[in-house]
């Protein structure tokens, strides 16, 4: 359990819980992956102890293991045919509601899940509001097969990119894939730069998630606020 006095724990847990008002008995809920989405995934657990009746669709072994834990209800994706609500967080969310994810690596599954949910809700504290995404390092998804070949590309593409590492070795996703980080400075163009580095075999993924989210629920400390996609 975080530390709740730090006041970005707070506003994570209050954008966290406002998001869960979202959920009604019988829907089937994506839940995103992140120290936010904790927050949510331990709130729906409890409203599931007072009687809330939920089907959940996981985005990481991580948000398993929690669910799991906090006595959610998981089905697999395949044995579904839509999700009703994702409740996701974000690295970056800008004032369109693009964003930057897969600081926690997720982001594979969980632009997965997104894209097979009638709505999302992304939830943050208000250190995650931007002007412009690119700040926060983009995360891109790449098979570990010529992966260097793809690194070069990057580099020549002038997009910064670093290996990500984890305890001295190359972090690996929960499909066994490489992240690469760029660098990129401002993104104009999520859209366009999204779709230019997805040309590259071997790229799995990135985390510019584009016209997905439909609201994000914004928490500074406890007042929370929430964006809608216009
Ligand atoms: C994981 C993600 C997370 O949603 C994102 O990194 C935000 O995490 P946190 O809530 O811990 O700041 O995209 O892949």
């Amino acid at each position: 359990m975080p530390e709740l006095s730090d006041y970005r724990e707070l506003g994570k847990r209050s954008a966290a819980y406002k998001a869960a008002e979202f959920v009604e008995t019988g829907m089937t809920v994506g839940l995103g992956s992140g120290s936010t989405v904790y927050y949510a995934v331990a709130r729906l657990g409890e409203l599931a102890s007072e009687g809330l009746k939920i089907t959940c669709v996981s985005t990481s072994a991580a948000t398993t293991r929690l669910a799991l834990d906090c006595g959610l209800d998981l089905t697999g994706l395949d044995e579904i045919t839509s999700i009703d609500l994702t409740i996701d967080g974000a690295d970056e969310i800008d004032s369109n509601l693009n964003g930057i994810k897969g600081g926690g690596g997720a982001l594979l599954f969980e632009k997965i899940v997104a894209l097979f949910s009638k709505k999302n809700i992304w939830i943050a504290d208000s250190s995650k509001l931007v002007d412009v995404l690119g700040k926060f390092p983009l995360p891109v998804e790449v098979v570990p097969f010529g992966y260097k070949r793809v690194f070069s590309i990057l580099e020549l593409m002038k997009l910064n990119p670093v290996m990500r590492e984890k305890e001295e070795a190359y972090y690996l996703t929960d499909s066994r894939n490489f992240i690469i980080d760029l660098h990129a400075g401002k993104i104009s163009d999520p859209e366009g730069l999204d779709r230019e580095i997805k040309l590259i075999s071997g790229v799995v993924e990135t985390g510019i998630f584009f016209n997905i989210a439909d609201s994000a629920v914004i928490a500074d400390g406890d007042a929370v606020t929430i964006l809608d996609k216009h």
